[in-house]
């Protein structure tokens, strides 16, 4: 198990890199990823049988390939991921299968691509069983079940209970086992996920129900997934899960239904912000800082189109300022740091429920940088083009090295495929 990080509320480097030197290059707003804190975080768990990133959580191309060079295989809840998936260097097919599509929902696309290329579905929905049983007859499946409970950081992030829209209901698998036998599918597995950023009381509880659930299935069952869910550290105070104790319960888990079934149960865990939130800095420079009444903003050029998880969730983030004459010890004042957009939700410092908030930052000037930081989960894949904003600048950084992984969005990127009735657009003439 990790040892809970220190947070300092300066820094010059990121992985041993001047941040202003990365803002130089890149511009701002940029996220600049870690590749060491990634490789760190999947050795974490090398005692499961196999880890399935999932890609929700970053699903840059480049980040993809680098976990898929570290023997991680993918989960994908699109079509579009799928591809990505495959765009990174996976196969579509493979035991155990490389790319596993889980989702509640087929869209027209997604069904056709899983069926095409002959990706494992994991079915969050008995309609899902007889759409793929109705056009792939003979495939495998696994089911994502929920087990009646769940849990999350946020309400907004509990994947489980009877109010969740997620997963096959505990009490409607005999009628999924019916529904697959009568369109020749057979069920070799069993998920569940009950939420993100929960706990290791939370966790503990799934194996419980996941052996309940396994016995419905019975021994045609070659593997159980434990979900994602394994929270970080995202400020002082907080802990990582015992990953030792955890993998205990789920081994003794997988030991017991061995034992039930006679065969050997793969045991797969299937983060997404364990592996890649910590990796994660987005580097933004302060464009104004306003004083009014008793509070100080900071201003900086990016906003929840950047990074929207406290606008959503309330959630908390370490930030650092840069200071240019490397005073790391220059006095701190409580500031409120917001963005750019025409929207006062706007706002990197709010609590659940959208309450502004103060945090203990040095005192900077117009033109410096500040980072926030453990935004590698959730940060870009969640980006919008709100306020006709360009989504931000990716930077990977491996073994002292620095990659462009994603361009930063231009103004025609931006209006590519809208179209003027009765004119072609600039761009439209550009891409011809
Ligand atoms: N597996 C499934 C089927 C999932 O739906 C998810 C996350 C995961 C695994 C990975 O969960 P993790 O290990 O990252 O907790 N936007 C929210 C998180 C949404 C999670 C959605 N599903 C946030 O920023 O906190």
């Amino acid at each position: 198990m990790p040892t809970p990080p220190r947070f300092f509320t300066s820094r010059t480097e990121i992985a041993g890199i001047l941040v202003a030197e990365l803002a130089r290059q890149f511009g701002t707003p940029t996220f600049v990823y870690d590749a060491a804190v990634i490789l760190e975080r999947i050795g974490d768990l090398a005692a499961f049988d196999q880890v399935r990133y999932a890609q929700k959580a970053c699903s840059n191309l480049a980040i993809l390939d680098l976990v898929r060079r570290h023997g991680v295989l993918v989960d994908a809840v699109s079509a579009a991921e799928i591809r990505r998936a495959i765009a990174a260097g996976y196969s579509a097919q493979g035991d155990p299968p490389p790319i596993v599509y889980t989702a509640d929902v087929f869209d027209a696309e997604s069904l056709e691509l899983c069926v095409e290329q002959d990706i494992h579905v994991n079915c969050g929905s008995a309609d899902m069983i007889d759409q793929l049983g109705s056009r792939a007859p003979g495939r495998e499946i696994t089911l994502r079940i929920n087990p009646g409970f769940g849990h999350g950081h946020s309400r907004k992030t509990n994947t489980g209970g009877r109010r969740s829209k997620h997963g096959i209901w505990r009490q409607q698998i005999a009628e999924c086992v019916e529904r697959a036998e009568r369109c020749r599918l057979e069920i070799t597995g069993a998920h569940m996920h009950i939420g993100s950023g929960t706990d290791l009381e939370h966790l503990s509880r799934v194996c419980g129900a996941m052996e309940k659930a396994a016995a419905k299935l019975g021994p045609g069952l070659k593997s159980i997934s434990a979900g994602g869910g394994l929270p970080v550290v995202y400020r002082p105070g907080e802990d990582y899960v015992d990953l030792d104790a955890y993998y205990a319960l789920w081994n003794a888990t997988r030991k017991r239904l061995e034992e039930k079934f006679g065969h050997a149960v793969r045991l797969e865990i299937e983060p997404g912000r364990y592996l890649v939130a910590e990796s994660g800095y987005l580097v933004t420079e302060i464009r104004a800082i306003k004083r009014q009444a008793d509070n100080t903003f900071y201003l900086v050029d990016a906003g929840f189109n950047n990074l929207a998880r406290p606008v959503l969730y309330g959630a908390y983030h370490p930030m650092s300022i840069v200071p240019e004459d490397g005073d790391m010890r220059r006095p701190e004042q409580e500031v409120i740091v917001g963005g750019p957009l025409c929207e006062s939700g706007d706002i990197f410092t709010q609590k659940k429920g959208g309450f502004v908030t103060t945090r203990l930052l040095p005192e900077a000037k117009v033109g410096e940088l500040l980072v926030i930081e453990c935004a590698g989960a959730y940060g870009s894949v969640m980006g919008s083009n709100y306020n006709s904003k360009p989504l931000a600048a990716e930077v990977l950084i491996q073994d002292g090295q620095v990659h462009l992984i994603r361009r930063r969005q231009t103004f025609e990127d931006l209006v590519r495929g809208e179209i003027i009735p009765g004119q072609s657009t600039r761009t439209e003439h550009q891409d011809q």
